[in-house]
């Protein structure tokens, strides 16, 4: 399986905070049953360039690489992209995409968007090559009128989701209604650590394959790694 969106390099962001951390991250992760991780630290635009950014993974990558091995999952260098108004002109987008594909994860504002912001998310989703996939939508679904959601959805932007919205008993009936629905594409573990944010996605998938089927589950995953090559 493959988890979308994770904070396993160390000393990136909020999430890991050495090596020893992020193999274990890892190492639970495979035992969940991920063979494939996105590993998405955090981008915010006013702190960094995506150049400084990207020479900080790499070291990080770096110091993971002696240290894998068969039994650890591979890891698909990303990001999580904090939305600003101005995004879409950005020229250099493609290489804060997840691994070699075009998805482009960006986190948005836990707020009720405006038009010009849902406009520039159009206008992102109309960049060649660029797939822009939503983090973590559960935390402001609620906030958007419906009908943005259809419009997001029908331009081919795509939603990934926390398997703690599989888990929690508030919302997963939502969680499942959605996923047989087409308005959840992929999932994430959003990982930071093994204690207050550790990573959940076996039992979400998990929970999938009870109510939906191993084959639901198979699909899903398949759809995930037909994307790996878009
Ligand atoms: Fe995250």
């Amino acid at each position: 399986m493959i988890d979308w969106h994770s904070h396993i390099l160390p000393a990136m962001d909020d999430g890991s905070r050495d090596p020893d951390e992020s193999i274990a991250m890892l190492r639970e992760l495979a035992r969940q049953g991920v063979d494939t991780v996105a590993a998405t630290p955090h981008f915010y635009a006013n702190d960094e360039s995506p150049t400084q950014f990207l020479a900080r993974r790499t070291r990080a990558l770096e110091q993971l690489y002696w240290r894998t091995d068969a039994t650890i999952p591979r890891i698909l260098p990303g990001a999580e992209v904090r939305y600003y108004a101005g995004i879409a002109s950005r020229d250099d987008l493609r290489s804060l995409c997840i691994g070699e594909t075009g998805l482009l994860l960006v986190e948005m504002p836990e707020i009720r968007w405006t038009t010009s912001t849902v406009q520039e998310l159009l206008e992102l989703s109309d960049i060649h090559g660029i797939f822009p996939v939503l983090a973590h939508i559960e935390r402001y679904l609620h906030l958007q009128h419906a009908d943005v959601w259809a419009q997001l959805l029908d331009s081919g932007i795509r939603m990934q989701v926390n398997a703690s919205y599989f888990l929690e008993w508030r919302t997963r009936r939502k969680a499942m209604s959605m996923l047989t629905e087409g308005s959840i594409h992929f999932l994430g573990s959003d990982c930071h650590n093994l204690t207050t944010r550790p990573p959940r996605i076996g039992e979400a998938y998990a929970r999938i394959a009870r109510k939906l089927g191993t084959e639901y589950v198979a699909q899903m995953d398949a759809y995930g790694r037909a994307m790996l090559t878009e």
